[in-house]
């Protein structure tokens, strides 16, 4: 660690002190930066899956309930793979570190991922206290809406590969189990809304309502649920720490909220900081 990020480390630290000799939550948002260093790929960076894509079609055109509708086969097959992907990754020290916050601190920890890879919970963050709002690649739920409840991707799947094809048996065997319609991944796509029973929405902003601190953590804000949870904090009057490699709109509101940007990795910013805490 150099000394530019040594000194804003210990910045964060002083600002997570603070926060905690207060009342509310440590509420911790996570995007896809947090993962990188597990070898999954970011969306927006070099390597993303936007920026990629599949084969024959626009990235972010696959990430819809339309494009599910037209060919649900290729985009299960995509899925399949990303999930592949996921499933052969494991926790780095960045979410290790935070399964340790949350057990040092487990009723003022809130963790709210949009990763859908489940290495939060693999690392040992607790289900309660995750909120997992673009959902899980693990698992699928029914398109006819006969269960509520998403279940679990067969374990025949793990190992998927780019160009593996789904025939009509395997296509077959992701179907829901209780009433035989087709099933779909239980993430969130670009055509489709947040809400509280499948995506926990509601309860997140009620998380950033209750916040002490919101920590960001290696996402772009490209998205509309997270800039909503940054806006309620800063207008709360709370402060906001984005950790972060690189620029993003969450540096200009974790600056007016009295916050802190600091550009370091994840996985060398987290045990840091969680060293630094325990330790006090
Ligand atoms: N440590 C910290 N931050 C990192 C690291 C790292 N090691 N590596 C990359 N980053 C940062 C990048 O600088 C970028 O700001 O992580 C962010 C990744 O941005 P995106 O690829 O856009 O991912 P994310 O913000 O999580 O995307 C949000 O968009 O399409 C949707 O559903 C998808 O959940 C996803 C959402």
């Amino acid at each position: 660690m150099d000394r530019e990020l040594e000194d804003s480390v210990g910045l964060a630290i002083e600002l997570v002190r603070e926060a905690l000799a207060h009342d509310g939550g440590l509420v911790v948002l996570t995007g896809a930066g947090i993962s990188a260093q597990s070898g999954v790929p970011t969306f927006r960076g070099p390597e993303g899956h936007w920026t990629i894509g599949s084969r024959n079609y626009q990235p972010q055109d696959l990430a819809t309930a339309a494009a599910f509708k037209r060919l649900p086969r290729e985009i299960w097959g995509w899925y399949l793979y990303r999930r592949s992907i996921c499933r052969a990754a494991v926790p780095n020290p960045g979410h290790r570190a935070l399964a340790e916050l949350e057990r040092a601190l487990p009723d003022r920890l809130r963790l709210v991922t949009q990763n859908v890879d489940g290495l939060h919970l693999r690392a040992g963050n607790t289900l309660a206290n995750t909120l997992q709002i673009h959902g899980n690649i693990d698992f699928a739920r029914c398109t006819a809406g006969c269960s509520a409840t998403p279940f679990l991707v067969p374990s025949e799947f793990d190992g998927f590969g780019r160009d593996d094809r789904l025939d009509d048996d395997a296509y077959a065997r992701l179907a829901c189990a209780r009433c035989g319609a087709a099933a779909r991944p239980h993430v969130l796509w670009f055509d489709e809304y947040y809400d509280e029973p499948l995506f926990r929405a509601e309860s997140a902003i009620a998380c950033a309502r209750d916040a002490a601190l919101l920590v960001v953590i290696g996402t772009a804000g490209a998205t509309s649920l997270p800039m909503q949870l940054a806006g309620v904090v800063a207008r709360s009057g709370r402060p906001i720490l984005d950790i972060n490699t690189d620029d993003n709109p969450f540096a200009e509101i974790a600056a007016r909220s009295g916050g802190l940007a600091l550009r370091g990795s994840a996985a060398t910013v987290l045990p840091a900081l969680y060293e630094a805490l325990s330790g006090s």
